[in-house]
């Protein structure tokens, strides 16, 4: 099972008035399992005033790089405020190892047109993406359409004009702000809908876009995705991430039967191994039921957004409470999210090494 193991801090550094980014050293022996694929995410884990707090944070540095993320310090969050003034170059973090299937398989041979739309935060993953694919892919190309409130909030801006500078005809930058005046109307507002047809109009003619990746809030997300798909992108090439949990009539409800098992065994399977454990009706989902038993599943925002429950149902079946974090094929295939599952029938097994 990926298990969570200290990391050091190598670097803090002020990115926005409103943001940090934070580098990781990764110890030699360590490399392998903790190296990423652009788009991945890396669950960290810290103790906070005598408990456990777990993050997740979206990782924007290359791959093949030690893990950079970038931290947006929200009023009253708890991890975000320790980052900004307590965490020091040299503290130990645990993380486990990157995770997450947002992400943008890469190779040489390719000559593609990759598209990404980030609001805000939503930037650190597409960031990597963008650094990996401009770096490996010498025949590929990047256009990034990025919205924010103005430029003094935009995270990276100083890693995107160099990224321009270093890939001046592969790397295309397009900021729109919602609140600064832009001399070119097209850059100002919101990237919704409307925003996006009014920018592919402008912007997209000639594109090979092979794959649009999206990342930002909830409503964001839906609005830019069903423009693309409206303007004659497939859905399975456009691949989306949100960041937060999202209202909870947005999210992705499954269910395989309509009720929850009185009483189940649960089998999960990992690294190979087989653990069992009862489950009542009353549990809230199969993380906790496992933790009560004191088992440990991985997990980190508990709310159906990170995936790293993720696992995959092997015998039997489950029903989840909401779904933010998998997509359509995943689900379709058998993968659930455990934070969010239930049993339905009396036996579930679940195997955590399937990918
Ligand atoms: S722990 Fe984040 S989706 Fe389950």
């Amino acid at each position: 099972m990926k298990q969570f193991r200290p990391l050091t801090v190598d670097k803090i550094q002020q990115e926005t008035r409103d943001s940090v980014r934070i580098a990781f050293v990764v110890p030699a022996e360590l490399q392998s399992e903790y190296s990423f694929l652009p788009g991945q995410h890396l669950p960290i884990q810290v103790e906070l005033d005598g408990s456990k707090l777990r993050r997740t944070y979206s990782i924007c540095s290359a791959m093949g790089e030690p893990p950079e993320i970038g931290v947006r310090i929200q009023p009253g969050g708890k991890f975000s405020t320790f980052a900004a003034a307590r965490l020091a170059v040299g503290d130990r973090i645990e993380a486990m190892p990157p995770t997450g299937q947002f992400v943008l398989s890469l190779d040489p041979a390719n000559a593609r047109d990759y598209v990404g739309f980030a609001a805000g935060s939503g930037i650190t993953p597409i960031l990597s993406m963008i650094k990996s694919s401009l770096a490996i892919e010498p025949g590929s190309r990047f256009i990034l359409f990025y919205g924010n409130r103005t430029q003094a909030t935009t995270m990276f801006i100083d890693d995107l004009y160099a990224l321009k500078n270093q890939y001046m005809d592969r790397l295309q930058l397009n900021f729109v702000f919602s609140r600064e005046e832009q001399e070119f109307e097209p850059m100002a507002g919101r990237l919704d809908g409307d925003k996006v047809r009014e920018l592919y109009r402008h912007f997209g003619a000639g594109l090979r876009a092979t794959d649009c990746f999206v990342c930002g809030p909830d409503t964001m997300i839906r609005d830019v995705t069903d423009a693309l798909v409206d303007l004659g992108m497939p859905a399975e090439h456009v691949h989306s991430e949100r960041f937060g949990v999202p209202r909870k009539s947005a999210a992705t409800t499954v269910t395989v039967a309509p009720k929850a098992a009185e009483h189940a065994q649960i089998t999960v399977i990992m690294d190979g191994h087989r653990k069992c454990f009862d489950m009542e009706r009353d549990d809230a989902n199969i993380v906790d039921a496992a933790a009560a038993h004191g088992i440990e599943l991985p997990y980190s925002c508990k709310g159906g957004v990170c995936a790293t429950c993720r696992c995959h149902v092997q015998v039997g079946a489950v029903t989840m409470a909401a779904n933010y974090g998998l997509e359509a094929w995943e689900v379709e295939q058998g993968f659930v999210l455990a934070c969010q599952s239930r049993p339905v029938s009396e036996s579930v097994v679940l195997d955590y090494d399937k990918v």
